[in-house]
């Protein structure tokens, strides 16, 4: 019988991905999403790409009593890959109760029915705003977390700690926490990408959007960091990738590869590329036009930041396969495919 994994936000961006390399290998999926930030349709693109209809179950998980319900009725899951968060940084400095309640109320439902049911295995999405700004670059697993500069990169870190006090707790739960760079791009067959509700806060949804005619315009916050040309640097993970190191680390957890009931890894790619970097490469591959303009940095910007990978590339024997190049074609193919643009 197939193994059969729970994916909490499997709607999103990231999750929709990984539901996709999941049923290509396999997997039984189950998602859970309470659409606050997704759309329905993607049930329909998924099974479009994989030939395969995720089941689907629309609840949010800091429901106790309704993530209690949703065990007492699924009792064959095998394991769980949590994205279901509230993710937007700014949001989260004005509205931080609802941060923590939504994003720790629904990792500890998860784990205590994890417990109560007998699903050994959480792979969890977690985030390099944990390092802050390192001293140190690239960044290691052994890099010190830094204070979160958010609520939201708080609700990171304090879900980190939740979930390695429980593993250790308990003898049958392990989790691995990935710490994602920064994820872009879209799947090659443009049916599945990001799709941001309002104005995008992110660097690549609000290129794809200016270049579609939805933005004037787009901002680049700061010029003047100490990099090569003096706007800000990031490791930008292909989403794919980035989905395909999700069922890697489910396959180590059903395959009790682990070497602690709690791990964590970095997920890059290695290299840092400036924002004008980026910008010109995406104008460059695509040959649109896109206008920008420099403006102040933007509150809370880390300078620079980019993954060693040496330690997710030898134990998760997973390494980033795409390069920038196609990893920006993809945006904007699925951009282009959901504006109608030819
Ligand atoms: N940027 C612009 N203009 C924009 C949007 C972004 O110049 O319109 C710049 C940012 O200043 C930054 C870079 O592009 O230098 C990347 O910005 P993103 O918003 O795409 O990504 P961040 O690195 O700021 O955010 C990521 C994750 C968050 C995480 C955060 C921690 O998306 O989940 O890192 O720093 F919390």
């Amino acid at each position: 019988m197939n193994k059969q994994i729970l994916v909490t936000g499997g709607t999103g961006y990231i999750g929709s991905h990984t539901v996709v390399e999941l049923q290509n290998e396999g997997f039984d999926v189950i998602i859970v999403d309470d659409l606050s930030n997704s759309s329905i349709e993607v049930l329909d693109a998924i099974e479009k790409i994989t030939g395969k209809r995720p089941a689907f179950e629309r609840f949010n998980l800091a429901d106790r009593e309704k993530t209690g319900a949703f065990f007492e009725n699924h009792q064959n899951i095998d394991a769980i890959i949590h994205f279901a968060a509230f993710k937007a940084v700014g949001e989260s400095v004005e509205k931080p109760l609802e941060y923590y309640r939504n994003n720790l109320v629904s990792l500890m439902n998860l784990l205590e029915n994890m417990k109560k049911h007998q699903v050994p295995n959480m792979v969890f999405s977690s985030s390099c705003t944990v390092y802050g700004q390192p001293e140190l670059l690239p960044v290691t697993e052994s890099t010190p977390r830094k204070p979160a500069e958010s609520p939201y990169g708080n609700t990171k870190a304090v879900s980190e700690d939740i979930m390695r006090d429980f593993s250790n707790a308990n003898e049958n739960i392990n989790c691995i926490a990935l710490r994602y760079f920064n994820p872009i791009g879209a799947h090659p067959s443009a049916l599945i990408g990001e799709l941001p509700v309002g104005i995008p806060n992110n660097l690549v949804p609000f290129i794809t959007q200016t270049a579609a005619g939805l933005r004037d315009e787009l901002k680049i916050f700061g010029d003047d960091y100490d990099t090569p040309d003096g706007t800000a640097v990031r490791d930008y993970i292909n989403v794919v990738d980035l989905a395909k190191a999700h069922v890697v680390a489910i396959n180590r957890l059903l395959k009790t590869k682990q070497k602690a009931a709690y791990e964590y890894f970095n997920v890059g790619t290695g290299n840092g590329y400036s924002v004008m970097q980026l910008v010109k490469t995406f104008i460059e591959v695509n040959g649109v036009d896109l206008k920008y303009q420099i403006v102040g940095r933007r509150a809370g910007d880390i300078e620079k930041i980019w993954a060693d990978t040496t330690y997710a590339n030898k134990e998760l024997g997973w390494e980033a396969e795409k390069t920038l190049e196609e990893t920006l074609e993809s945006a904007w193919a699925w951009e282009k495919n959901v504006r109608n643009i030819k």
